[in-house]
């Protein structure tokens, strides 16, 4: 078997000047066309979600839109745990919190269902990047809506030329790979 570093090596490619120039793009398609190593990704994620037994710890786990549903759905089903869509404004049907946060230009604002936590919930929170922040920050203000608890963060990816870590000071984060 490969290791999980060796994965992660050949599962993410650097596409130049997407989706504009000077920007590096981390594509994590050949890494979800991988069989053995999006699995092997999938059991590395959900083990942040485990004690020290290897028994799971949460009662929901956040994806956020879009990628991080890729990644955070077979994460909860793995942990025996419920799926949480955190959505970018106007996707979800029913009564929201929204979060706003900002980017480059502009603003973009996020949402969950008020109904998407019972009180006690211990919730990890699932992305395939962590660049500047911003969007764990927002999604981490939605769920201290609610009387839940933030098990931790856990990304695929960390971008440690921007000051995402930081940002999320003093919160439970683990990335899976560093650049
Ligand atoms: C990307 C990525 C993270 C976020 C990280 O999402 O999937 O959610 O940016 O950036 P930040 O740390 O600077 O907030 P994007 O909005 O591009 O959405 P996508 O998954 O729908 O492509």
């Amino acid at each position: 078997m490969r290791s999980l570093e060796q994965v992660l090596k050949d599962g993410i490619r650097d596409i130049p000047d997407y989706p504009q120039a000077g920007v590096i793009f981390k594509d994590i398609t050949p890494l979800l066309a991988d069989n053995s190593g999006f699995a092997q990704v999938v059991e590395a994620l959900a083990a942040t979600g485990t004690d020290d037994d290897g028994r799971p710890v949460v009662d929901k786990v956040v994806g956020i839109e879009a990628r991080g549903f890729i990644l955070a759905a077979p994460v909860a089903l793995a942990l025996g745990a419920g799926f949480v869509p955190v959505r970018k404004k106007g996707k979800l049907p029913a009564a929201t919190y929204e979060e706003s946060y900002a980017l480059e230009y502009g603003e973009a604002t996020i949402e969950v269902h008020q109904d998407a936590f019972a009180p006690g919930d211990r919730v990890l929170i699932i992305d395939d990047v962590l660049a500047t922040g911003g969007t764990i920050e927002a999604c981490l203000r939605l769920i201290r809506r609610f009387e839940a608890e933030v098990h931790g963060t856990t990304v695929l990816l960390e971008l440690s030329f921007l000051p995402g870590r930081e940002r999320l000071s003093g919160e439970q984060l683990t990335a899976l790979v560093t650049v």
